[in-house]
């Protein structure tokens, strides 16, 4: 049997930083499920799918394969065949893959895989409905989130410093508005599982969430 980790909780809660890092230290192997949903958004925008017809895209995502490797370690997603790593992480891919995300078969499609590289591996895996839906036996389960200022903030941050120019309020609203998709749709919506621990990065330190993760999950 193999020790999965969930850890869930909204846009920019550092989910992905953390989990990285907890998985470097715990040796497990980091699945980040947010990458798979993004390169299904990204087959569609490359389309040209309208990602409000969602007719269009439940017959499109039959054409994509999605498949995952690691490679030294890190997660590589492969779009029919393609390493789309480089395209994943724009703020476009972000807003997209918030409406693929929102409809079942694309769903069905992305939990099936996620389901099977966490029995093949001991796994931390990060999302939105992996404590809730993916993996309900989970031997831990995590809800990260802090306010969304902080959020916005921390983003801010992160963009300046690559030379990006962007207005704090508006990535504020677009974290706010993403929030408000993945905790109000039909299928598996954002929230916190019954058994998760709950932890507020808001007045934390990233070292000092990455301890506190592995201190509540050392087995
Ligand atoms: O974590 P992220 O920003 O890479 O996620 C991109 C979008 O994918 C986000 O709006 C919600 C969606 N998503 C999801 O619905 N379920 C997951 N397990 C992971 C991400």
């Amino acid at each position: 049997m193999s020790f999965n980790i969930a850890v869930d909780g909204p846009a920019g809660a550092g989910k992905s930083t953390i989990a990285k890092a907890v998985a470097r230290k715990m040796g497990l192997i980091y699945v980040d499920t947010g990458a798979m949903y993004r390169a299904m958004a990204l087959y569609m925008v490359r389309e040209g799918v309208d990602l409000c017809d969602s007719e269009a895209i439940i017959a499109k995502c039959r054409e994509a394969d999605i498949t995952i490797r690691y490679e030294d370690g890190i997660q590589v997603v492969y779009l029919n065949g393609e390493n789309v790593n480089p395209y994943l992480r724009t703020e476009e891919t972000g807003h997209a893959a918030s409406y693929v995300s929102v409809i079942p078969k694309v769903r069905e499609k992305m939990v099936d895989l996620q389901r099977k590289l966490a029995a093949g591996s001991d796994c931390i895996m990060d999302g939105r409905d992996i404590g809730t839906c993916v993996l309900p036996n989970a031997d831990r389960k995590i809800y990260l989130t802090a306010s969304s200022a902080v959020r916005a903030k921390r983003r801010y941050d992160e963009l300046t410093a690559k030379g990006e120019k962007c207005e704090l309020e508006k990535i504020r609203a677009d974290i706010e508005e993403r929030d408000y998709r993945d905790m109000h749709r039909e299928a598996s919506p954002l929230k916190q599982a019954d058994d998760a621990i709950l932890v507020d990065t808001s007045h934390m330190m990233v070292e000092e969430v990455i301890d506190k993760i592995i201190s509540l999950c050392a087995h």
